[in-house]
């Protein structure tokens, strides 16, 4: 016992026993991904809106924990480009070493990676720089926050400045297991936070909580009948409600309408004649210095099955269905359904023509009213 100390002691610092917790690298690359730290730090660690961090940047394992549990006090600037912290209940101990031993054993960059949104154009509001440079909102959440302001609108009529600050605050109360890391007054101070609030609330306004579901019902012989399942998921005399509803599902090509029905079925014609667009999915893009970005061409080419739902109401749902002959599920027939959409007319992304702002690429079709893409179950094979 004794002669063992004293050995210990006399080794060279480099064969000091090893502080570092012995940690999982695989474990540590589901943290990484499940905690959004790829968002800021890209997928292989080499970097974008947070320094790259593959090989470990030479950090301690102290150095690492403290760079992520402990809250950093920022400049205040628009441009501080801070770290959000985590909990130890968001990242326990062993998700540190699991992280840790993740992070080191990706191969080290010579160029970091680019940011995965690009920084707001100095004609963006104030609200949008603090979301996108002052504190990286915007690499999880892209430029317009499609999603958070979706599940604000769920409780539209419940959101003020108050409550909006507490989602973020006081996010963890609410959502232990989630996603979203954390800031404090400190850190994120109330009136940055009140500018990010004016701009994303009440400049480009909440979203109505719209979902179309698309489902296998049944299928006999050469016949598919599909289910499509439209919601309001807002709560109830709570949530905003969506006017002027068009919902259109695309006709795959190698396929022929039996039958549609449900409230509002005006049956089938070209998409090209609708006026509406397909929605996008998002994708990160690059913009010139003024923020302007080139809308996509899209094809409009094929017959699409319509609905035109007056008004969905917080919680309300409506079953829509067809049948079609000649589309047996396939990977084929399911790519072919992609692209089709919810339109609401109101309430609608609340526009200002200039200056010129940043969109979202799933916005970027003629600036009325709001859409949704539908999503597509694939049955299991
Ligand atoms: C919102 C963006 C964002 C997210 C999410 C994020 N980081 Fe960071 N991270 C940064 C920024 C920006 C810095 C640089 C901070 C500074 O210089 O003060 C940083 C710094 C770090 C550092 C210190 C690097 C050094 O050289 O000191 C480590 C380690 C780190 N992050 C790991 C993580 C891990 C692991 C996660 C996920 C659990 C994560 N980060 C999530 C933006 C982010
Ligand atoms: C590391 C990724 C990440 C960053 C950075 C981030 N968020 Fe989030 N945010 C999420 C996730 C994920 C959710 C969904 C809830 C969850 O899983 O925690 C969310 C939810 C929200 C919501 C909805 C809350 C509700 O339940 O109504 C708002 C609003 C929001 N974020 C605003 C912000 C703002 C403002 C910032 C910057 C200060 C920010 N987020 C930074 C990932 C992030």
């Amino acid at each position: 016992m004794h002669t063992l100390l004293i050995a210990t002691l006399l080794l060279p610092l480099a064969q000091q026993p090893d502080t570092v917790p012995a940690g999982d690298a695989s474990a540590g690359a589901g943290v990484y991904a499940r905690k959004l730290c790829r968002m800021c730090h890209g997928e292989q660690g080499e970097g974008g809106y947070g320094p790259d961090i593959a090989g470990g940047r030479g950090l301690t394992f102290a150095q690492f924990q403290r760079a992520i549990w402990k809250p950093r006090i920022g400049t205040g600037l628009v441009y501080n480009g801070n770290m959000p912290f985590y909990s130890k209940r968001q990242i326990s101990e062993k998700h540190m070493a699991d992280l840790f031993a993740f992070v080191r054993s990706l191969e080290p960059v010579s160029e970091p990676g680019s940011w995965h949104w690009m920084p707001a154009p100095a004609s963006a509001s104030i609200g949008q720089r603090y979301y996108m440079q002052g504190y990286g909102c915007g690499q999880c959440h892209e430029p317009e926050n499609k999603f958070g302001r979706m599940w604000l609108g769920e409780y539209a009529k419940e959101v003020d400045y108050e409550y909006f600050a507490k989602q973020i605050y006081e996010h963890e109360e609410k959502r232990p297991g989630g996603g979203m890391p954390l800031w404090t007054r400190e850190t994120l101070p109330e009136d940055h936070m009140r500018e990010i609030y004016k701009w994303m609330v009440l400049e480009i306004g909440m979203r109505a909580s719209i979902g179309g579901v698309l489902t296998v019902a049944e299928q006999k012989g050469d016949q598919t009948d599909f289910n499509l399942a439209l919601s309001n998921r807002g709560v109830e005399n709570v949530g905003l409600d969506a006017e002027g509803l068009t919902v259109f599902v695309k006709v795959p090509p190698q396929a022929k309408v039996v039958n549609g029905s449900g409230p509002g079925y005006e049956g089938v014609m070209p998409l090209a004649e609708l006026g509406l667009l397909p929605g996008l999915p998002l994708a990160p893009h690059a913009h010139d210095t003024t923020g302007h970005v080139e809308r996509p061409e899209q094809d409009l080419s094929g017959d699409v099955l319509v609905w035109k739902v007056p008004k969905l109401v917080a919680a309300e749902k409506v079953a829509l269905s067809f049948s079609l002959s000649g589309a047996t599920p396939s990977d084929e027939l399911f790519e072919a359904f992609d692209g089709s959409t919810v339109h609401w007319e109101s309430p609608g992304r609340r526009v200002k023509g200039s200056p010129p702002i940043m969109v979202y690429r799933d916005l970027r079709v003629p600036d009325k009213g709001d859409h949704e893409r539908i999503f597509v179950v694939r049955p299991q094979q």
